[in-house]
């Protein structure tokens, strides 16, 4: 691989993303919109480059910039933020992917959006409401660009090291937690295979699961 464009890699899932693809020995390409964590970016070996997700001409122009495989966003924001990347900033992403003629997307959102939305209970969906309307659009953006697409939806993000039982699965119905380095962990299988291509996949821990459904896992 030529390498990865990875947005969110400051913190949370795109630096454990960082992380895992950096140790497999992949050219990592980190977009941060401040200084704060080049230097941790840099240690792991990553090329980090500056901008923010909401100036498209930028974004462009960092995409455009050089040789990729694949782009993975992280990219997020909160309900009481203002302008959030949650739609604009991926779209600008996704503009620029396919402008730039790369393929590969691989786009991290939220159980919540889509037919997902059956998944969280009343209170979640009202508090998350904003947020997931704006994922719900990047994804529907993504899924008619023509890029090969993976989505991955996770479940209540907690920080803890990776348990090693995260699951994906294509079942919309299903809630739960999972660890922000497990989601990576997936991410970085999704990447390197082709059955995740097109597909739209919830991520939970099976050990931390809203009530105690059953359902297929999906294996990458
Ligand atoms: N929290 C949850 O329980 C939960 C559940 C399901 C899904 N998710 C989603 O999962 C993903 C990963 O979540 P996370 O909590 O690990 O990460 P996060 O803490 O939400 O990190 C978001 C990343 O986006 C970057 N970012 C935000 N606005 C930007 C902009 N305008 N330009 C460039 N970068 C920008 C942030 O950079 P800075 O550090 O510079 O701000 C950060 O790297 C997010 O999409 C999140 O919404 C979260």
């Amino acid at each position: 691989m030529t390498g990865i464009f990875l947005a969110g890699a400051s913190r949370g899932v795109g630096r454990e993303i960082a992380k895992i693809l950096t140790a497999q020995g992949l050219k990592v390409v980190a977009l941060l919109q401040s200084e704060d964590a080049r230097a941790e970016l840099e240690a792991l070996g990553a090329t980090v480059v500056i901008g923010d997700a909401l100036d498209g001409t930028t974004i462009e122009s960092l995409v455009l910039a050089q040789p990729l495989d694949a782009v993975i966003s992280t990219l997020g924001g909160k309900p009481t933020d203002g302008d959030r990347p949650d739609f604009k900033g991926n779209r600008n992403l996704i503009d620029a992917t396919v402008k730039a003629g790369v393929k590969r997307f691989i786009l991290v959102s939220s159980i919540g959006t889509g037919e997902s939305a059956a998944a969280l209970p009343p209170q979640a969906l009202e508090t998350l409401g904003p947020v997931l309307a704006e994922k719900e659009q990047a994804e529907n953006h993504l899924t008619a660009s023509g890029l090969i697409y993976t989505i991955i939806r996770p479940g209540g993000l907690k920080s803890e090291p990776p348990r090693g039982n995260a699951v994906l699965t294509e079942n919309p119905n299903i809630a739960g937690s999972i660890h922000r380095a497990d989601v990576a962990a997936l991410v970085c299988c999704c990447l390197a295979s082709e059955r995740s291509h097109n597909k739209i996949l919830s991520a939970v821990d099976r050990t931390m699961l809203f009530g105690q459904p059953t359902f297929e896992d999906f294996t990458v």
